[in-house]
């Protein structure tokens, strides 16, 4: 039994890049990084890795992170420049009994211990869209938007565990602002006994529920994961509704030990893909505002 779920349609050929590494008997942390890689790498995905939207200053920062569900060690960059996958890092952070998060120039300096490449990551469209950005800012429009993180969560034929996300962030960010993503708890959290979850949105609101987390817990109390995801994104939803009359972007995945999964969101529609050693598949997870409900579409491919 093996399976991988990842956030966004943009996941979809990493997604069966890394299934079909999965199924070769490969590792779950492995088969996190082959999908995540593959969306890094694109520049057409603005939110994550090369030609990910810059900061207010015009520099695409990133944020990675990496977790085994075996040892629940953590490896985790925030604010990294230069490198177009901010996760190998995190990955490679996992190696070690100490300095697992590191920031800035630290991650940089452990990016070129391990003979990354440095590269520009601000391609001519992020650019311009960036200067867009500035003048609608100018004329009194909301800076901030975008911020759609790859999360993956997978279990290999060995039932060992791991996730992954990987992000630029929130577009137009504060130099030094950092989201959910690189957070343990927040934007990630897998236990190999239990199951994993990750999380995309608005990073600023996911950390208050610590997300991810909560699913986890929830799926250790005896909830599906479906259950589990549905269950923290309402909690939190209205709560923050509740307490600040609004409540950011929240969308979900998770999968459990025996290749469940469930996704939810406080969005319209919020794409997913999952592969397993039964099927390939796209859902999409739908928020029924009016009903506080979700809907669960899935489409399978294979
Ligand atoms: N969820 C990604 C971020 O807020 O940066």
């Amino acid at each position: 039994m093996w399976g991988i779920i990842g956030t966004w349609a943009m996941a979809e050929e990493g997604i069966k890049k890394a299934g079909h590494f999965l199924s070769n008997h490969g590792s779950a942390m492995d088969a996190c990084e082959v999908c995540v890689r593959e969306v890094e790498k694109n520049p057409a995905f603005t939110s994550v890795g090369y030609g990910g939207l810059p900061n207010e200053k015009g520099r695409v920062s990133l944020d990675a992170a990496a977790m085994d569900g075996n040892t629940l060690q953590i490896g985790s960059v925030m604010g990294v420049e230069d490198f177009k996958h901010p996760s190998a890092i995190a990955k490679d952070l996992l190696n070690y009994r100490f300095n697992n998060v590191l920031v800035g120039k630290g991650a940089k300096i452990h990016g070129l211990k391990m003979n990354l490449k440095e590269e520009n990551l601000l391609t001519e469209a992020s650019k311009e869209a960036w200067l867009n950005h500035v003048h609608a800012v100018e004329q009194g429009l909301s800076p901030y938007d975008g911020h759609d993180t790859v999360c993956t969560v997978a279990v290999d034929v060995n039932q060992a565990m791991a996730a992954m996300t990987s992000t630029s962030g929130l577009f137009f960010k504060a130099e030094g602002r950092v989201g959910d993503a690189p957070l343990p708890g927040s934007g990630f959290y897998v236990d190999s006994e239990i199951g994993g979850a990750a999380a995309t949105g608005l990073g600023e609101d996911i950390m208050k529920g610590i997300l991810s987390y909560e699913i986890v817990r929830l799926m250790s109390d005896g909830l599906n994961p479906q259950d589990a995801c549905e269950r923290a994104v309402t909690n939190l939803h209205e709560k923050l509704t509740r307490k600040n009359k609004k409540a950011g972007d929240l969308s979900v995945i998770a999968m459990n030990h025996k290749v469940e999964f469930g996704a939810a969101t406080n969005i319209d529609t919020f794409p997913f893909v999952v592969a397993t050693d039964q099927h390939l598949m796209r859902g999409k997870a739908h928020f029924r505002a009016s009903k506080h409900s979700q809907e669960i579409v899935c489409t399978k491919l294979l």
